[in-house]
């Protein structure tokens, strides 16, 4: 999978460099390039922003170096997400979708957002997502990207050595994860469960059904909703 990530804050994701997807990325199955989106701009402060057309607070991003931006990478293959908190909720199975496309692009807004008709030009050529993290507002679309770049990028097939971790985790079922416990077997005066001591493989996937429906019941009842 390639990855290009656009954003005023190159620096922000050193962090990819590290830990999983950093494997991932030397091992040569996922490729990554971050872009300033000043490198777009012509004029000698390197402008991104401009006041709204019809006012309000804040600045918008300007067209025209997100159009270079988009000119430099966009390929008939290219899936656009465009992280803002008006968009889409983010999902496992958005996650899962998009782990399987070649080619994504991250379009980091600041501010209020990036002009509407760079989104709709780029819906125009290729296939636009355009995803919130969450009902809440970061300050800008980094941190959701590299949200988004970890849930999709462990999803790649090679990615992560066991692919049978994934199946059990929370959301891959519609239900939260079931508690997972280690050595030692009791720690501070408390047990780990005995059924999971038992070596009897029906009842410790019963048991840990069993829990992930009472904690999806718990603690979100709505995941459960549609369809139990
Ligand atoms: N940018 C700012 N807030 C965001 C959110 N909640 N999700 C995605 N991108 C954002």
């Amino acid at each position: 999978m390639h990855i290009d990530i656009v954003t005023i804050f190159p620096d922000f994701f050193g962090v990819l460099d590290i830990s999983l997807l950093g494997k991932a990325r030397e091992r040569g199955i996922i490729q990554l390039a971050v872009h300033d989106l000043r490198d777009f701009t012509y004029d000698r402060h390197r402008t991104v922003d401009d006041t709204p057309y019809g006012g309000g607070a804040g600045m918008v991003m300007r067209p025209e170096p997100w159009g270079e931006a988009l000119d430099a990478t966009l390929t008939p293959e290219t899936v656009v997400i465009v992280p803002t908190p008006a968009g889409v909720p983010f999902t496992q199975a958005a996650a899962r979708e998009l782990a399987n496309e070649k080619h994504l692009v991250f379009t980091c807004g600041r501010y209020e957002g990036i002009d509407q008709r760079v989104i709709d030009y780029a819906a125009s050529t290729v296939r636009v997502r355009e995803i919130s993290l969450g009902d809440y507002v970061l300050n800008g679309g980094e941190v959701a990207t590299m949200a988004m770049i970890e849930a999709i990028g462990r999803l790649v097939p090679g990615v992560i050595g066991n692919p049978e971790s994934l199946t059990e985790e929370s959301h891959e079922q519609g239900l939260l994860e079931y508690p997972s416990y280690t050595k030692p077997a009791i720690w501070r005066e408390r047990s780990v469960p005995d059924v999971l001591l038992s070596g009897n493989h029906k009842a410790i996937a019963d048991w840990r059904h069993e829990q992930q429906l009472e904690r999806t019941r718990r603690v979100r009842p709505d995941l459960l909703a549609d369809d139990q």
